[in-house]
């Protein structure tokens, strides 16, 4: 085996490993086929010596499907936000770890919040400061929280994906599906009244739908039991002055919940 062979055998031992400890990933197998990382370490290309007589490639099963599951996070593994933090570590689940991130942006606030309002992910300013919402789109989101008469210590404020994408892209589907594990942990630790999901982003990945944002704003849902109002994104409204007055319809109706209309 190559060196190179070895050390992309060894990267998937590793990764294999995590997904299944972990528990992030369910890797199915067909009973009594080769386990993934054997039958993608046989399917490797092995360099043959010059002068070997080439030998003819033996069939190769096909490897057996992976199929990544975001499983049910368990609320009761975790009761602090410190300890889902611990969770997350230095994390490397996902490309994201190695796309330029200065730091992981995990969350601010109240951790006992009654509202909490979820982004999509980290843009550059907040890869600066660690902090979500503190650049352009964060100066809106400040003002539209004041405006519903709470204030920014008073709610919690954290992202779909903890780390900035590059060039502020919007999150991929495998970068969700790693990070929404940690997501899912903040919101059963938290026990808010009421989540505001900010954009296409956080509403279609807390619902489990692919309905688009101007579909599902303004209507309330539940998320794991939580009333849940899905809104337009501070970052669009900077585009779309106009859809202004629709945000601040949705915001309104969450005022009305916490009885501050
Ligand atoms: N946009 C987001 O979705 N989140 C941030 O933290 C900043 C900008």
């Amino acid at each position: 085996m190559s060196d190179e062979v070895k050390e992309i055998a060894l990267e998937l031992r590793r990764h294999l490993a995590w997904q299944e400890s972990d528990g992030t990933r369910q890797i199915l197998k067909t009973p009594g086929a080769p386990s993934a990382l054997s039958a993608m370490a046989a399917a490797a290309p092995v360099a043959a010596p010059v002068a070997a007589p080439v030998a003819r490639a033996a069939p190769v099963a096909a490897a057996p499907v992976v199929v990544p599951v975001s499983p049910p996070v368990d609320a009761s593994r975790f009761s602090t936000l410190d300890e889902v933090r611990t969770e997350l570590g230095d994390c490397k689940r996902c490309k994201l770890c190695s796309g330029g991130r200065k730091q992981i942006v995990f969350g601010v606030g109240n951790p006992k919040a009654e509202l909490v309002f979820v982004g999509e992910g980290p843009g550059e300013e907040e890869d600066k400061q660690g902090v979500p919402f503190v650049g352009a789109s964060g100066q809106l989101l400040t003002k539209m929280i004041e405006a519903m008469k709470f204030s920014r210590d008073t709610v919690y404020i954290c992202n779909v994906v903890k780390c900035r994408p590059p060039g502020n892209r919007n999150p991929e589907p495998d970068e969700i599906q790693s990070c929404e594990p940690f997501l899912k942990a903040q919101l059963a630790v938290i026990k808010p009244k009421v989540i505001v999901a900010l954009g296409k982003f956080a509403a279609q990945t807390l619902l489990r739908v692919d309905t688009p944002i101007t579909r599902l704003r303004g209507q309330w849902r539940s998320y794991e039991g939580i009333e849940l109002m899905p809104t337009y994104h501070p970052a669009y409204l900077l585009r779309q002055p106009d859809e202004k007055k629709k945000a601040w319809m949705d915001l309104q109706e969450v005022m009305r919940k916490f009885g501050k209309l």
